[in-house]
């Protein structure tokens, strides 16, 4: 008789039931095994943040449709389908879509996402494609496409269910990320890094660190500090951006849902918003890559972009990390995975060389 699976392995509703007050008897429970993903330790980020510092990666591109999203997204569609809802609906720069469509499959339901032209990564796109939902390009961004959604939701259409962040049962199942990690680490951590785009993430996260404070599971609640991409950064100029513009599309955001969330968070945590650009950006995803084996996303590598940032300049005045503890233990989220967005790196690649299937022919090519 194969082992019966432990709780970890049946997904973020399984495991974290007891703190999704929504989820009731009646809710129709749709999973795909989501969340537990790894927190990896990172031995060489540590080294060069110095001062006993120990980073810690928690790498949600392991998720089943390789983004945070999906800890969201079982929540979503569980919730939709007990509403009896025959579709879901989000507006997307790829991944929600993506775990949209993958979770109104497993549920049975239609989807459909509403994507600004063009500017979807190659990966996400045929991910939606693959799990069959009906895409809809729109053209303009995504802050023009989640205005279209939310248009579709006022229609007061029950067979029909917004799954974007906007939808509270979103941000309810991606604070189960903040017990995982304050859970593994025994304590939550003295700082929390991660990418900020439509500032869902920041807004749950700090929701889950508050909860497993006021629960007496944790003795401290982590400073939470933000990147956005510098051609999208809302939030860091305190207005709107109408074109925003990034290397990191997941991020390609100038009107985010939750800003307020995201302020909040930032100001109750004693934590910071800041900014990182593109180059900066691509430098983290080729270093993560190269030096500790992990192949992030461009949005995702914001958050090591982020604390590089802090730890190689000379630090700004607002800077959270300046004053840290001797040892401090600081999260990187890690949102995506690097297969998503597989034109970043092959536009880096050289040319390659194919050889005769000859041992000398290969000893000869690689000197
Ligand atoms: N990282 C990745 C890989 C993302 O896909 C997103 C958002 C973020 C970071 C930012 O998270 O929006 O909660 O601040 N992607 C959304 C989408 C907008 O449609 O897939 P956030």
């Amino acid at each position: 008789m194969p082992p019966s699976p432990s709780s970890h392995d049946k997904g973020v509703i399984a495991r974290w039931h007891a703190r999704l007050p929504s989820v009731t008897d009646a809710t129709p429970v749709v999973s795909l095994n989501e969340g537990s993903t790894p927190l990896v330790h990172s031995p060489r980020l540590s080294a060069r943040v110095g001062g006993g510092a120990e980073v810690f990666l928690k790498f949600e591109g392991l998720n089943p449709t390789g983004s945070f999203k999906d800890r969201g997204m079982t929540m979503a569609v569980s919730k939709a389908a007990e509403a009896g809802a025959r579709a879901v609906v989000c507006a997307s720069t790829g991944n929600t879509s993506a775990a949209a469509a993958a979770y109104a499959a497993r549920a049975g339901m239609g989807c459909v996402v509403l994507l600004p032209a063009g500017k979807i990564a190659l990966g996400k796109l045929v991910q939606a494609f693959a799990y069959g939902a009906r895409v809809v390009s729109v053209e303009g961004n995504f802050d023009d496409a989640l205005r279209l959604v939310r248009e579709l939701g006022e229609g007061g259409e029950a067979a029909l269910a917004v799954v974007n962040s906007i939808n509270p049962h979103r941000l309810e199942g991606q604070k189960t990320a903040a017990f995982e990690v304050a859970e593994e680490l025994g304590d939550s951590p003295d700082f929390h890094f991660l990418p900020v785009g439509n500032a869902g993430n920041i807004t749950a996260y700090w929701a889950g660190y508050r909860e497993w404070h006021e629960a007496g599971r944790a003795t401290r609640r982590p400073r939470m500090v933000g990147f956005q991409a510098a051609g999208a950064a809302p939030i860091f100029h305190g207005q709107p951006v109408e074109r925003p513009e990034t290397v990191a599309t997941a991020i390609r955001i100038g009107n985010p849902a939750s800003w307020t969330g995201a302020t909040t968070a930032i100001a109750e945590s004693g934590g910071a918003i800041d900014i990182v650009s593109d180059e900066e950006i691509l430098a983290a995803q080729a270093w993560l890559a190269r030096h500790e084996g992990i192949f992030a996303e461009p949005a995702s590598a914001a958050s090591v972009a982020g604390l590089l940032r802090c730890v190689d300049r000379e630090p700004c005045a607002a800077c959270p990390l300046r004053h840290r503890p001797e040892g401090a233990r600081i999260v990187c989220t890690l949102t995506g995975h690097g297969l998503k967005d597989p034109d970043i790196i092959k536009g880096t690649l050289p040319p390659i060389q194919s050889v005769p299937a000859t041992r000398e022919a290969v000893i000869g090519m690689l000197g």
